[in-house]
């Protein structure tokens, strides 16, 4: 697996929660998995192992030194070691910008994780992620379409978000090396004028997938294509949806270290614990235990509906409830939830800032999660919510039509603030039913989505790829 975030490595969203957890599944099918990604300045290489020194990336005439490391794992992680291109305070770029050279580095990426493939890891299956290693299937069907190692294996490109893809300057391709008569067409990688690299995976994997059955229909429409519903729409036969799973080891309250109480569907009570905590932690008042209190863990984007969050907030606490969110992302979207709390102190509270334990103590600690993307590949806080008990209000959009239904959270079609709020007012009237909220509660927290079933799925797309 190719990718540019696993956790616990490097993880900025999902993808990290995915290739973290997927080859450990598939691996208890009997399937051999390693995980390449890069070794940004914040992986401490203290327990990594120096497997492969002085390889050099050559990308026409310049070369890049290379060191590969292996990271302590249930399964081999490699992680390419290239100083001036990755040892950066970020992964794709800084508050203000994306790196300028993001073409040439996850090109090098590219090209080193073929390199693992020759030295280290045998490989049949190349199984990249997002954009990010879009170009693998690119240097494999020109580069190296008649290098015998290669010889024989399959690509499978996942889609996690369509709305990164990975677009430069047309000139790039000198740089990383790529035949310009071979890719720069409409049917592969040129996109209005530009180059994209994830249009390189769609058009060049061998097979295609993208993390739920809903979005993997979605994807080839124009309202959600971002202008390669016709590019996915020419493959629509290689195409399929698996819907994500999730890692009940790190996520479940019946044993989660970095939640004040443990509970479980048999026994609630500690959840009252976790809430009580949670208002204090983020300065709310006592009374609001009595209340419903609304939970949002995000990357703070146009994506998760940040907008119609905006128009909706005043009609949400009017209806006597308390939210607390934690994110990070978009400078204006930042901007946005700070106002919120400035606007409703004492029941609004926001902290900016990436947190894993505190996301873990918000889905405990909420009774309703709060999910009104615009647009969701799969989503996993709203599995994790179902998990803790703590109820999803969702867009049907996406992963999150395909995971939550009527008896477990509530949905809403509209992209819009009036229905966001109907939503949200459903969920508060149902929530002074406490016998059958605590059905509904119960419901969620017994769902399995766990991993087994899309290991299985992907175990046997590999199958199909190769043939067997
Ligand atoms: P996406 O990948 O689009 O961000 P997902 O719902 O698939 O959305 O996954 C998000 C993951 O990232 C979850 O594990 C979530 O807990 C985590 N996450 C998002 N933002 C933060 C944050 N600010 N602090 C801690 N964890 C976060
Ligand atoms: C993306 C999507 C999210 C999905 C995750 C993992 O970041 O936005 O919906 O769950 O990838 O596949």
């Amino acid at each position: 697996m190719i990718s540019s975030e696993a956790a616990p490595f490097a993880k900025t969203g999902g993808l990290a929660d995915v290739v973290g957890a997927l080859p450990a599944a598939l691996q208890a099918l009997g399937e051999e998995v390693a995980v390449v990604i890069p070794r940004y300045g914040s992986i401490d290489l203290k327990n990594a192992r120096r497997v492969w020194e002085n390889l050099a990336i050559h990308l026409g005439p310049a070369s890049f030194p290379i060191t590969i490391y292996q990271a302590p794992a249930e399964f081999p992680v490699y992680l390419v070691d290239c100083p001036p291109l990755f040892d950066r305070k970020g992964f794709y770029g800084d508050s203000a910008m994306d790196f300028p050279d993001n073409h040439l580095r996850f090109a090098v990426f590219a090209r080193a994780a073929l390199a693992v493939a020759r030295l280290l890891f045998r490989t049949e299956i190349f199984h990249c992620h997002d954009w990010q290693s879009g170009l693998v299937p690119a240097y494999l069907r020109t580069t190296f379409a008649s290098d015998p190692t290669y010889l024989g294996c399959r690509t499978l490109f996942t889609i996690h978000n369509l709305g990164y893809q990975g677009l430069f300057p047309k000139a790039a391709l000198e740089e990383i090396a790529l035949p310009p008569e071979a890719v720069y067409r409409p049917e592969i990688m040129e996109f209005f004028g530009r180059i994209s690299y994830i249009k390189a995976g769609i058009a060049l994997a061998d097979a295609l997938n993208t993390v739920s059955p809903t979005y993997a229909r979605e994807i080839q429409t124009p309202e959600y294509g971002f202008g390669l519903d016709g590019a996915l729409r020419a493959r629509a036969k290689d195409l399929t949806g698996i819907l994500n799973g999730v890692d009940y080891l790190e996520w479940n309250p019946e044993i989660d270290p970095l939640i004040p109480a443990r509970y479980s569907a048999e026994n609630l009570e500690p959840k009252e614990i976790c809430k009580r905590r949670l208002l204090e932690e983020f300065g709310l008042p006592p009374e609001a235990a009595e209340r419903p209190l609304l939970g949002i863990v995000s990357r703070f984007t146009r994506q998760k509906g940040t907008d119609i969050l905006a128009e909706a907030i005043a009609d949400i606490i009017a209806e006597d409830c308390y939210l607390v969110a934690l994110g990070t992302g978009d400078a204006e979207y930042e901007e946005f939830f700070r106002r919120m709390q400035r606007d409703f102190p004492g029941r609004v509270a926001v902290r900016i800032g990436f947190d894993n334990a505190l996301a873990h103590r918000i889905e405990a600690g909420a009774d309703i999660f709060l999910m009104p993307s615009h647009y969701e590949p799969c989503g996993l806080n709203q599995i994790y919510s179902l998990k803790y008990g703590t109820v999803p209000v969702v867009r049907a959009t996406g992963g999150l039509d395909d995971t939550i239904e009527e008896g477990t959270g509530f949905k809403f079609a509209d992209y819009s603030g009036r229905a966001l709020f109907e939503a949200v007012r459903t969920a508060i009237n149902a929530f002074a039913d406490r016998d059958g909220w605590r059905q509904m509660m119960r419901r969620g927290m017994r769902k399995d989505f766990s991993w087994k079933t899309s290991a299985s799925a992907y175990s046997e797309l590999y199958r199909r790829l190769l043939g067997r």
